[in-house]
């Protein structure tokens, strides 16, 4: 029997938009609702340090009027710990975050920052909150999640969906097959997330230990032209399929 395996809705991109012009529109919460209406499992949000896209009055509407868990994204800085235990949402992420990155261009290196991290883990974690630390499929950063407590992993897709050939884009799904097969025998949650599109999704997707994908950018792109109703059920869909094949789609 496959296990479940949830869509995270990632609304960042909405409050990008609506920032351009410094009005309400189009609002993210809003996009949240209509996201759960059309089969989203939980709401993403990445609170950056400069606020580029969703703001703290977001988190605290998304709060209070979304029924899915929020899965809030963070860096690991005090300001961003108070915030995370001021709204106690479902599940914190902890992401790298440089200012001047697009986007999270790679994993958090939870190894090398282990003594940094430990204390936002443990925190956290005794507030109740669900922590998850963005990390490449990498085996010694999975060491380093499970040392520090975390019971989640996200395994970062971002090398995967940038690759273009089809050796490289076959070594980053290796890479990431055997890090999710390894999360599990360590006993990590494994979700993955980063630049999945509805031509790419399908081979991680099939991936059986994966359990949660975050997907943002693609869906709002794509929503300007089918909707966003109609971008969120057609990556459902998609998931779905992939996780009732026999083998991994190509
Ligand atoms: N997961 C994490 C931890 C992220 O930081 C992001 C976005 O930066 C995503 C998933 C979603 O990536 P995308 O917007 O490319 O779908």
């Amino acid at each position: 029997m496959n296990r479940p395996l949830r869509l995270g809705v990632n609304i960042d991109h909405v409050a990008t938009v609506r920032n351009a012009r410094g009005g309400p529109h189009p609002d993210p919460v809003r996009a949240a609702l209509l996201a759960a209406e059309a089969g989203a499992d939980g709401i993403t949000a990445h609170l950056r340090e400069d606020r580029r896209h969703i703001i703290d009055s977001d988190i605290s509407r998304l709060m209070e009027q979304i029924g899915l868990p929020l899965n809030l994204e963070i860096a690991a800085t005090e300001e961003m710990l108070a915030i995370a235990l001021r709204h106690r949402p479902h599940a914190v992420c902890i992401v790298p975050e440089r200012r001047e990155e697009r986007t999270t261009e790679g994993g958090l290196d939870a190894m090398g920052q282990r003594d940094h991290l430990r204390r936002y883990v443990e925190e956290l974690g005794a507030a109740g909150i669900r922590v998850s630390l963005f990390i490449a499929p990498d085996p010694e950063q999975l060491d380093a999640a499970i040392s520090l407590g975390a019971p989640v992993v996200e395994l970062h897709t971002g090398s995967y969906a940038d690759a273009e050939d089809p050796a490289a884009v076959k070594a980053e799904l290796d890479r990431l097959e055997a890090a999710a097969a390894y999360a599990e025998t360590i006993g990590l949650e494994c979700h993955a997330g980063h630049g999945l599109r509805f031509d790419n999704v399908m081979p991680v997707a099939s991936i059986p230990t994966v359990v949660e994908l975050n997907i943002g950018h693609f869906l709002i792109g794509e929503a300007i032209f089918t909707g966003l109703d109609g971008s969120i059920r057609q990556m459902r869909a998609l998931m779905d399929r992939a996780r009732m094949a026999e083998s991994r789609p190509v």
